[in-house]
């Protein structure tokens, strides 16, 4: 149910390493569920980058004169989306999107722990809103390697239950890692599902942590994508089905919300040999 539209640079501004772009997206917003990203057209219509880049949709806004607004938020990587912070208001921007598999919310009013690293956090404001709205407790974990690299620790703090911040150098909240502090904010609340976004070697751990408690796992991976609708296989990772086969999935249409105890996080690169349609001997 995705749609494309050209939409249009209202504000962006600066959130410490980071940058929130804000952009009119009719058609858009009222598809959107927390965990789904949209792709932006990069460099205009003369643009030698043809390859479009995933965002996570960070926050929608539904009403207004604009008939729907999305937020992303960016950290700068390379070109193209040093292009997307050098917008300024009322630029045209190419959109595609809600896309994806969101986040699966829990039918009962369980406890959940929602864990961010980085830019990761941009997702699960709305996830946060959401599961409140359920009646869910929601303990949430921020981690970063600096400070600077944290992103949204105070609006989140107004809807989470607890909020727990580490960094790796100090600089804020806890020295350390948050799957430092993950398995006691799950005890302290007995957590039935636990939310992450982030790197990967972050989603690989928080889902080992929730997997030794008994608990879900969502993780939204950030696999690197090309077309991000589902046709250039870019995007797969291995993951078990119910059956036990494991098959390669693509993180754009699949995901890229996943299971986290489905991922098998220690073969994401490769294509296992026990893969459904492996090449013998197993591939890269
Ligand atoms: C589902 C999803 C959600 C994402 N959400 C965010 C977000 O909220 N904020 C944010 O800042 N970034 C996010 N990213 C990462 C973002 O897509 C990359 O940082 C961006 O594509 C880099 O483009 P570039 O031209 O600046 O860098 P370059 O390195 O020049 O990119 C070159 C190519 O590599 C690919 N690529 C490079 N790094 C990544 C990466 N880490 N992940 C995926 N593809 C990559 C791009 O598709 C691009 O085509 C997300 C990625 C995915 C897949
Ligand atoms: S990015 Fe093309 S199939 Fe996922």
């Amino acid at each position: 149910m995705a749609v494309q539209v050209t939409g249009q640079v209202l504000d962006i501004r600066r959130a410490g390493s980071y940058h929130v772009l804000s952009l009119t997206a009719p058609g858009i917003t009222e598809l959107t569920r927390p965990g789904h990203f949209v792709t932006l057209g990069i460099g205009g219509e003369e643009s030698s980058m043809l390859l479009r880049r995933a965002l996570a949709i960070h926050q929608v806004q539904s009403r207004g004169v604009y008939g729907g607004t999305l937020d992303i938020v960016i950290g700068v990587h390379g070109k193209g989306t040093q292009w997307l912070v050098d917008r300024r208001r009322h630029d045209p921007i190419d959109i595609v999107g809600p896309l994806g598999r969101p986040y699966v919310l829990p039918k009962e009013a369980v406890s959940t722990v929602l864990v961010g690293g980085g830019y990761g956090s941009a997702p699960l404001f709305m996830l946060a809103e959401q599961l409140r709205e359920r009646g869910c407790r929601v303990d949430v974990i921020l981690g970063a390697a600096t400070e600077e690299r944290l992103y949204g620790a105070l609006e989140l703090k107004r809807v989470a239950s607890t909020l727990t911040i580490t960094t790796d150098d100090g600089s804020l909240g806890q020295r350390g890692r948050v799957t430092d502090v993950l398995p006691a904010i799950m005890d302290a609340s007995d957590a039935a599902v636990v939310y992450a976004c982030g790197p990967m070697p972050m989603l690989q751990r928080v889902s080992a942590i929730a997997t030794s408690r008994q608990a879900y796992s969502q993780c939204a991976v950030e696999e690197a994508m090309a077309c991000g609708v589902g046709v250039c296989m870019t995007c797969v990772l291995p993951v078990i089905g119910e059956d036990g086969v494991t098959r390669m999935l693509r993180s754009c249409t699949e995901g890229p919300v996943f299971r986290g105890d489905r991922v098998r996080w220690a073969d994401v690169g490769t294509v296992p040999s026990d893969t459904l349609g492996a090449p013998v001997g197993g591939g890269h």
